[in-house]
């Protein structure tokens, strides 16, 4: 600070004439109604109204003054830092109400957001399936059984009349646990589910038996290694062929609606005999592409009929190889794959799209089941 001025120079307090105490107010005036938040404001109230500021320093000038001057520059002084003053305090008050009106917009909390972040996930349409295959068994008597994907070789080829050689056994198709000549594979299939029905259950046995079956396929559009199949047998006194028939055709109108037709077409499979497939009009061209160039169908080869199992009456053989007189019981079986199933009835054209888990494919078949 100056000391005491007894000759009284106006050139030294230049800063307290009239023009440059207006200057420090338009100055600060400028820099207050320019700050944009509360920190800018914060600048400009140390630049302007600070200890260091012009307006501060101007207003220490003022004891170096002669008397005479003194009041009239204080005056003049007091009243810039009175503007300076207010127009802070009106600018602080203008920007808390911004800051806060800002955080009341950006901090508000959407009530109607959906909170489950984590969805839940989606019954696979396979599980479902089986469950509604069994449901329309059970209400015919049927038990359900189910049994181990790592299986005796015995019960999954040879108790079921699948000679030594058969092709099947070879390891092109068969996945074997640990060597070939282990005696273990994984089930190829489900029908050593029947050999394991007759063997735990008294008879008359109804059961079916569905699961998860494996062959040495590559996966693409039609193949997997992994796949699902339902075994169905019924071992009774007086079983024929017609009962096969007509249980076979109320399991196809519950899955695929009433309106459906079937057909057995004679094949063979060494655990039945006689053997059929069974196959199901074709669900895209109703077998209007029969004979029909024009209208060719790519669903069925134009051949009307899809397969869609396979069936038969339970061969003898089999019967004997678990203690069971042929000739006082006889019984049916048949083997349908899930996944064939699901492709004809919800129009699946992919077979990967089973595989890959992906819960969008899952949840576009709703929440069943
Ligand atoms: N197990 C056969 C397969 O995987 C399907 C099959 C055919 C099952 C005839 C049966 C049957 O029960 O009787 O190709």
């Amino acid at each position: 600070m100056s000391g005491p001025n007894t000759s009284f120079d106006p050139k030294q307090v230049a800063s307290l004439d009239a023009a440059a105490i207006d200057e420090m107010v338009a100055a600060a005036q400028a820099d207050i109604a320019g700050a944009a938040d509360l920190a800018q404001l914060k600048e400009a109230r140390l630049a302007h109204a600070g200890d260091r500021s012009p307006l501060a320093l101007a207003n220490r000038e003022i004891g170096a003054l002669p008397p005479a001057a003194k009041a009239e520059a204080g005056k003049r002084v007091g009243q810039a830092r009175n503007v300076v003053k207010s127009a802070l305090e009106e600018r602080q008050a203008a920007l808390e109400i911004e800051r806060d009106e800002r955080a009341l917009v950006e901090e508000t909390v959407d009530v109607t957001v959906p909170t489950d972040r984590n969805p839940l996930g989606a019954r696979h349409p396979l599980t479902t399936l089986m469950e509604r295959v069994a449901d329309v068994f059970v209400s015919m008597g049927y038990d359900i059984v189910e049994g181990p994907e790592v299986e005796a070789e015995w019960v999954n080829f040879d108790a079921l009349n699948v000679p030594p050689d058969h092709p099947a056994r070879t390891m092109q198709d068969t996945f074997f646990v640990e060597s070939a000549d282990s005696g273990v594979v994984l089930r190829t299939q489900t029908s050593p589910m029947q050999i394991r029905a007759l063997l735990e259950r008294d008879l008359p046995v109804y059961v079916i038996a569905p699961g998860r079956v494996f062959r040495t396929d590559e996966l693409d559009a039609t193949h997997t290694p992994v796949f699902h199949q339902i075994e169905g047998l019924a071992v009774d006194k007086g079983i024929t062929m017609a009962d096969l028939r007509g249980t076979l055709d109320h399991f196809a109108a519950a899955m695929f609606g009433d309106g459906i037709h079937t057909r057995m077409r004679p094949s063979y499979f060494p655990f039945t005999e006689p053997s059929a497939e069974v196959d199901l009009e074709c669900f895209v061209c109703r077998g209007e592409s029969v004979g029909n160039p024009e209208r060719p169908c790519r669903t069925c080869g134009s051949e009307g009929w899809i397969e869609w199992g396979g069936c038969g009456m339970v061969n003898p053989r089999v019967l004997s190889a678990v203690g069971i007189d042929p000739n006082i019981y006889r019984g049916f079986a048949f083997g349908m794959g899930v996944e064939r199933t699901l492709m004809f009835r919800n129009g699946v054209s992919d077979m990967r799209d089973m595989v890959e888990g992906d819960v969008r494919f899952s949840l576009a078949f709703g929440l069943e089941g």
